[in-house]
């Protein structure tokens, strides 16, 4: 299908606006027919950083191989790479197929050959029973999957995408999201994909990139991410809400934590006596002995409760599966195995192994 393998690496990359350092020295090692996402909150430096892999920025320093071959400076057509925008970018005058075909037309691709590859790609994404309507005559998710045609039609070696389901309805979202792997699946085209959504991010991708303050501040599989999360930056992003991050002190084994110990499994590394623990509010018990927490709210989430708390002033989250609501001042008690607990260490604001 592609002409090549799609194994992308950055090294080093620095993108300053103005003075504003937007990426810190990104370093990137993407494999072939890879599924690949940039994650992080709006404002990361997601986008740049696929800009920068498109051709579309160039880097103040670094540089950026595909297959070995230095492309830092390339220009994004001779890249072989195709992005799907957030917005679309469709041509409003042109049909459906004359949007899918375009790329092929600038490529030079014979004029009679170019109706049937438009319509090859269009049904890859199962619109093309619509291919002489204009984008005005088209749903935001017809408009969408004529994006993603336009970008496939050329079997390119890069796939990037940025934030693409961002503009449609949840429904659509989550059946799209579905499609977008299985098409991944039928290209086998190394696909590098943006987005702040991490339930996305998850669900989607073989491995992310988390993404903070132009710097990526962990690479791994969503597996690794989510119950491996490799420092505070990420123990306080990933997770919907996030593990709940407390100060404790650390004796004999044991986390102590408003006056209450709680022993914890042997960690490899060495302890040091202050610590933050993280533990995810799912694994949270309200129980009759434990740590003493105050209730500032009770949230109803249809399928869960959320207590939210507060233990010496530090808020903590509780999940609760049955719908027990709990007075606001209440005061529980707070337990938890030590097996799903986390220690970060404060100094170095990374998890202890
Ligand atoms: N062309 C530009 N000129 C000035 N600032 C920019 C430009 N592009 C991006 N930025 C800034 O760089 C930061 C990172 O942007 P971006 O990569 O688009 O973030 P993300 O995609 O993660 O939301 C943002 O603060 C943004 O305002
Ligand atoms: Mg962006």
């Amino acid at each position: 299908m592609s002409d090549g393998k799609g194994r992308v690496t950055l090294r080093g990359i620095d993108k300053h606006f103005g003075a504003f350092h937007a990426l810190k020295g990104i370093d990137l090692d993407i494999a072939p027919q890879e599924f690949f996402a940039l994650l992080g909150p709006s404002g990361s430096g997601k986008s740049t950083t696929l800009r920068v892999i498109a051709g579309l920025e160039t880097p103040d320093a670094g540089t950026m191989t595909v297959d070995g071959v230095d492309v830092t400076y390339a220009e994004p057509g001779e890249r072989n790479v195709a992005m799907v925008f957030q917005n679309y970018a469709l041509y409003p005058h042109m049909t459906v197929e004359q949007n899918i075909g375009f790329p092929l037309r600038m490529d030079g691709v014979p004029k009679a050959r170019i109706p049937e590859l438009a319509r090859e790609a269009a049904s890859k994404v199962k619109i093309d029973h619509l291919m002489q309507r204009r984008p005005g005559q088209l749903s935001g998710g017809q408009q969408q999957r004529c994006a993603l045609a336009r970008a496939i039609v050329r079997k390119p070696r890069l796939f990037l995408l940025d934030e693409p389901l961002s503009n449609l309805d949840a429904q659509l979202r989550l059946e799209t999201r579905v499609e977008l792997k299985r098409l991944h699946r039928s290209l086998d085209v190394t696909t590098i994909y943006v987005t702040h959504d991490q339930e996305e991010a998850m669900t989607i991708a073989d491995r992310m990139a988390v993404f903070l303050d132009g710097d990526i501040v962990q690479v791994g599989t969503p597996d690794d991410v989510f119950n491996r999360p490799d420092n505070l930056a990420v123990a306080a992003f990933i997770g919907s809400p996030p593990m709940n991050l407390l100060p404790a002190r650390f004796e004999d084994g044991a986390a102590i934590i408003a006056g209450e110990r709680l022993a914890l499994p042997p960690r490899s590394a060495p302890v040091p006596a202050e610590v933050v623990l993280g533990i995810r509010p799912s694994h949270v018990r309200i129980a009759d002995t434990g740590i003493p927490a105050k209730v500032v709210l009770s949230e109803n989430l249809g399928e869960s409760m959320l207590i939210n708390a507060e233990v010496e002033g530090v808020p903590v989250k509780v999940r609760l599966s049955e719908m027990r609501p709990i007075a606001e001042g209440a005061t529980i008690r707070l337990a938890f195995d030590g097996g799903h607990v986390h220690l970060f260490d404060p100094q170095t604001r990374r998890r202890i192994a």
